[in-house]
């Protein structure tokens, strides 16, 4: 294994938008970018861990701009929170049309992928270091959507208890 790579907690991929990719407006279809961003988050928590990952999330993805065919995309994927099994990947998704030389940051989101070993069950991942002050505030950041995700994962269980023991009375 070459150990420049393992741990690492960055990576990026660009990808060339292709007529395959397109809706029938001729834009790219939502979920052509979707799948990109889970294979990127796939690649970087798995580089990261050393491990095999599954998706447990994928956060509010919004599109407040299409994406055209022929542009070049370019996700920029980093952890941002390790627990003992779950690490949090934020990807910033960048689009630029090569001859008009315009960048735009089309939009970001936050997946949360878990290591499992061979029986699928959650593995350990190793501690993630904070250099900077940016990757404290990252961290910390994702820490609290963790926390309010797991919020909202037992308000929903609690709500659907409720719906189901007041049908069946
Ligand atoms: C991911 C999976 C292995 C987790 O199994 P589990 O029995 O829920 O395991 P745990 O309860 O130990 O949770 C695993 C991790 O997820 C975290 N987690 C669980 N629910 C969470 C939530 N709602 N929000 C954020 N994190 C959550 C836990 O905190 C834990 O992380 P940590 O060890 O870093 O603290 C299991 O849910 C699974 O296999 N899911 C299907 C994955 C898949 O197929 N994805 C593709 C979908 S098509």
């Amino acid at each position: 294994m070459n150990d420049a790579l393992s741990g690492q907690h960055e990576l990026s991929m660009t990808v060339l938008m292709t007529p395959d990719m397109a809706n029938f407006s001729g834009k790219v279809h939502g979920g052509a970018i979707l799948k990109k961003l889970d294979e990127v988050a796939y690649a970087c928590a798995s580089r990261y861990s050393g491990s095999y990952v599954v998706t447990l999330s994928v956060d509010q993805v919004l599109f407040k701009q299409p994406i055209h065919v022929g542009e070049l995309v370019t996700f920029l994927a980093s952890i941002n929170h390790v627990g003992s099994s779950s690490m949090e990947v934020g990807i910033k998704v960048i689009a630029e049309s090569i001859q008009e030389k315009v960048i735009r940051h089309t939009n970001s989101c936050y997946l949360t992928m878990v290591a499992v070993d061979k029986e699928g069950r959650p593995a350990r991942v190793p501690p993630l270091s904070l250099e900077t002050s940016l990757q404290q505030l990252r961290s910390d950041k994702a820490a609290l959507r963790k926390k309010l995700r797991k919020e909202a994962e037992e308000e929903a269980r609690q709500t659907h208890e409720n719906h189901y023991s007041v049908q069946s009375r």
